[in-house]
């Protein structure tokens, strides 16, 4: 039952300031950076992708960032309640964020259950016949059952996860595992960075061939900024409502969007020098991360074995604390919008997820239904990494440049005028004019390229549901 009006309840805090840092770097490092970033640069042409995406993150996510958590604090509410608050016209953003959220909780457990799968796979011997590791990732993921029961086990880690509530259980896994994350990859790309020929795969990744860009990279390196920092669905606005008053954004903003790039691109360091050590093909795809790691610590015996194993549990771990974040949205819109109890909460929207997991995995095996030659899980991944989050990110930009006030927004992101913030603003010029459009005009050109490969349609698509939601969202 819709309640829609719930006063607000005093929130559950973060409980120190290292501790929001790292949940929200929790949330923005995951299988974005870890599996999704090398392969997508790694389709994408290589250096010139990696260009076009720093730029994205330092001057599009930066500024989306700090914008979603000064609107989190400011209103004290999740994605929906945040919106509504302030105008009850706005709330189809907050709608589309918590769809978002399901869209990618369609997929995103998939890929989690792979990662927790490959724990056991390399306990038990997966390392000891490096010529077959390709064919033993292609063979599990087209499997029928197999994925669908780890996968199952990944959604019930986060149900216990996010049942906890924020301060319980994202907090401390957080703090105690992202560190841990760091150092394993570094140990990857020194390992990488040591093989013959490992050269080739740093001038690849580095070295710009602009010939290679076309505006379905562009629109490629724009999505996988808002996918790989968390924004443009209300997550950073989610936790950004639990941030005390005192902290300063700016600072924060920076900290999780330095951690998050640098772990991509350790990832990028980690991975492209190995491939190309190993002759494979740069564009071979989202299996890239689940190949090359094993087979890259396959020659180095037992030290091997419990780096890769070491590996795989901090993959689950990073992919863990940003589902908890995707889970949460959707989780707090059902709490504050429609009065459910957390558990019931957690548990309804979880079977959903479960459902569409079950639909995105076997699409991988060929099963189930396609539209426009498109599997079930490249749908959720397209609609969602492509079109979605930046669409989103932009009507939150236009809610923050036109709907907000710029004296709250300076004395938000400011506390008050307690903290400086020289660049404000550049930043507001930014959030009001410049992003709105710019992310227009990749995402239309980007969709215009994407009719050549069939993909276009299922673009267009997405922003046909956008619209709706928009149209029917005072009903949800
Ligand atoms: N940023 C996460 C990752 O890189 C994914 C994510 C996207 C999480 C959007 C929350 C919101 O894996």
């Amino acid at each position: 039952m819709a309640t829609g009006n719930i006063t607000a309840a005093p929130r559950d805090n973060w409980g120190s300031k290292l501790g929001f840092v790292m949940a929200a770097a929790g949330s923005a490092v995951g299988l974005g950076n870890i599996w999704k970033f090398p392969y997508t640069a790694g389709e994408n042409g290589g250096g010139a992708f990696v260009l076009i995406y720093l730029a994205f993150v330092i001057v599009i996510g930066f500024s989306v960032m700090l914008t979603e958590f000064a609107i989190g604090r400011h209103t004290s509410r999740s994605v929906v309640g945040s919106f509504k608050s302030t105008d009850k016209r706005w709330s189809f953003v907050g709608i589309i964020g918590v769809l978002s959220g399901l869209l990618i909780m369609g997929f995103y457990p998939v890929v989690g259950g792979w990662a927790l799968a490959y724990v056991p796979k390399i306990a038990t011997g997966l390392l000891d016949t490096p010529e077959a590791i390709g064919d033993s990732f292609g063979g599990f993921i087209s499997d029928p059952v197999q994925p669908l029961l780890w996968m199952a086990a990944y959604l019930v880690l986060n149900i216990v996860i996010v049942s906890k509530g924020i301060s319980g259980g994202i907090e401390k896994a957080g703090k105690i595992l992202m560190p841990l994350l760091f150092l394993i990859l570094i140990v990857v790309a020194v390992k990488g960075l040591s093989l013959p020929g490992a050269g080739a795969g740093l001038e690849f990744l580095f070295k710009p061939d602009f010939s290679k860009v076309d505006s379905h990279v562009v629109l490629a390196a724009l999505g996988q900024a808002f996918f790989s920092l968390s924004l443009g669905m209300g997550a950073m606005i989610t936790y950004g409502s639990y941030l005390k008053k005192k902290e300063n954004l700016v600072q924060t903003t920076g900290m999780v969007v330095g951690m998050d790039t640098a772990v991509a691109l350790l990832a990028g360091i980690a991975m492209f020098p190995a491939m190309f050590a190993f002759n494979m093909e740069p564009a071979a795809g989202p299996g890239l991360v689940f190949v090359v790691v094993p087979q890259l610590f396959a020659e180095m015996g037992h030290v091997g074995l419990l780096f890769a194993l070491m590996f795989f549990v901090g993959l689950t771990v990073a992919a863990l604390t940003s589902s908890v974040s995707l889970l949460e949205v959707v989780v707090s819109y059902l709490i504050e919008e429609k009065g459910m109890k957390r558990v019931t909460a957690v548990l309804s929207a979880s079977c959903v997820m479960a459902a569409m997991c079950v639909f995105a995995s076997l699409s991988l095996g060929g099963v189930g239904p396609k539209l426009f030659d498109t599997g079930v899980f490249d749908i959720f991944d397209l609609l969602t990494d492509k079109v979605f989050l930046a669409v989103g990110g932009m009507f939150i930009c236009i809610f923050a440049g036109w709907r907000l006030n710029r004296i709250d927004l300076e004395k938000e992101i400011t506390n008050n005028g307690k903290v400086s913030f020289p660049l404000f603003g550049l930043w507001y010029n930014l959030v009001k004019y410049v992003i709105p459009v710019a992310v227009a005009v990749v995402a239309c050109a980007g969709i215009l390229s994407g009719f050549e490969s069939g993909k276009g349609a299922i673009m267009i698509l997405a922003l046909v549901i956008i619209g709706s939601t928009a149209l029917i969202s005072k009903k949800l």
